[in-house]
C-alpha cells in the first residue's frame, strides 16, 4: 500500500516537473516565418479611437515626400485631403499640392496627348484629380525595381493580416543583423517582420528624412507611426463618420429600451 501511495506521489511530482518541461520543448518555428509585428499604441483603435489630426497630415507628408517616390496611392484624389475625417487640409492648401504635380493633359485642339516630339502633354493637377503614381504601369515599375513590385498604398493596411501593426513594423524592422543561417539574396534586404525575412524595398525611411512644420521631431519611429495613421485612413476614409454613426444607434437603442421598460411597468401596473 506505500509503495504503491509512493509510486502514485512520484509520477505526480514527475509529472508536474515534466509537463512545463515539454511545454517549452516544443519544435521551433521554421526561422524564416514573420515576426509577430509590433503594436506601438494607435489614436484610431477601439470603438471611440479617432484619427489623430497632426499625424495624418505629418503622414502625408511622409507618402509625399518618401513612399510616392515608388507607390502609387491610386484611390485618394487630392480633394480627399480636405475631407472631413481626413487630413483636413484646407481648400486652398489642397489646390496648392495638387498646383505642384503634372497629370496627362487632355487632347489638345489638334486632338493629340503628344507634342512635336512624342512626349506626353501635362497640366498642373486639380483638385478632382487621383494622386499619379510613379511609374506608368507595373512594368516599368518592376523593370526600375529590380524586378519587385511596390504595390499600392491605398489599401495596404487594410489588406494584411495585421494591419496597421504590420506595416507599422515593416518600416520599422530594419537595420538588425540577419542570423547566420539566412542567407541573404543579392538586392534584398533583412526585415524579419516581412515574410520569408527578405524584402525587396531598401529601409525607405531614415532620421531626419522629412521636416514636419509642426515641430515634431522627426524620428524613424514618428514618420512610421504618421505614415501609418494616414494609410489607415487612405483605406478607411470613412472610419470617424461610421464609428460616430454607431455611437449615434447605441444612445438611441438605450434610449428606446428605457422608454419601452417604462412603458411596459406601466401598462403592467395598471392591470393589476
Ligand atoms: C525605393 C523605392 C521604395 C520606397 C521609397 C518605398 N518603398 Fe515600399 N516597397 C518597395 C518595393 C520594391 C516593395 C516590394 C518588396 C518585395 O516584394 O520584396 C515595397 C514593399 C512595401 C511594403 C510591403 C508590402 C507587402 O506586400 O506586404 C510596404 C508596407 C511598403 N513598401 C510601404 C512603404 C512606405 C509606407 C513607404 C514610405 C515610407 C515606402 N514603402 C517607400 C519600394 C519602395
Amino acid at each position: 500500500m506505500i509503495s504503491m501511495k509512493r509510486t502514485l506521489l512520484a509520477a505526480l511530482v514527475f509529472g508536474a516537473l515534466a509537463v512545463p518541461a515539454l511545454a517549452q520543448n516544443k519544435v521551433p518555428a521554421p526561422s524564416t516565418e514573420a515576426f509577430e509585428p509590433k503594436n506601438p499604441g494607435w489614436s484610431f483603435n477601439g470603438p471611440f479611437g479617432m484619427y489623430d489630426r497632426g499625424a495624418l497630415q505629418r503622414g502625408f507628408q511622409v507618402y509625399k515626400e518618401v513612399c510616392s517616390a515608388c507607390h502609387s496611392l491610386s484611390r485618394i484624389a487630392f480633394r480627399n485631403l480636405a475631407d472631413k475625417g481626413g487630413p483636413e487640409f484646407t481648400v486652398k492648401e489642397v489646390a496648392a499640392l495638387a498646383g505642384a504635380y503634372k497629370v496627362p493633359a487632355e487632347p489638345n485642339e489638334q486632338g493629340k496627348t503628344t507634342d512635336d516630339m512624342g512626349q506626353p502633354l501635362t497640366r498642373p493637377a486639380v483638385a478632382s484629380d487621383y494622386f499619379p503614381p510613379p511609374f506608368a504601369n507595373e512594368k516599368a515599375a518592376r523593370a526600375a525595381m529590380n524586378g519587385a513590385y511596390p504595390p499600392d498604398l491605398s489599401l495596404i493596411v487594410k489588406s494584411r493580416e495585421e494591419h496597421e501593426d504590420y506595416v507599422y513594423s515593416i518600416l520599422t524592422g530594419f537595420g538588425q543583423k540577419p542570423p547566420a543561417n539566412e542567407k541573404m539574396a543579392r538586392g534584398m534586404n533583412y526585415n524579419p517582420y516581412f515574410p520569408r525575412h527578405q524584402i525587396a524595398m531598401p529601409p525607405p525611411l531614415s532620421e531626419g528624412a522629412v521636416m514636419y512644420s509642426d515641430g515634431t521631431k522627426a524620428t524613424i519611429d514618428q514618420q512610421a507611426r504618421d505614415v501609418v495613421t494616414f494609410l489607415t485612413w487612405a483605406g478607411e476614409p470613412k472610419m470617424e463618420e461610421r464609428k460616430q454613426m454607431g455611437f449615434k444607434v447605441m444612445l438611441f437603442l438605450i434610449g428606446f429600451a428605457t422608454l419601452l421598460f417604462f412603458t411596459y411597468r406601466k401598462v403592467w401596473h395598471a392591470e393589476h
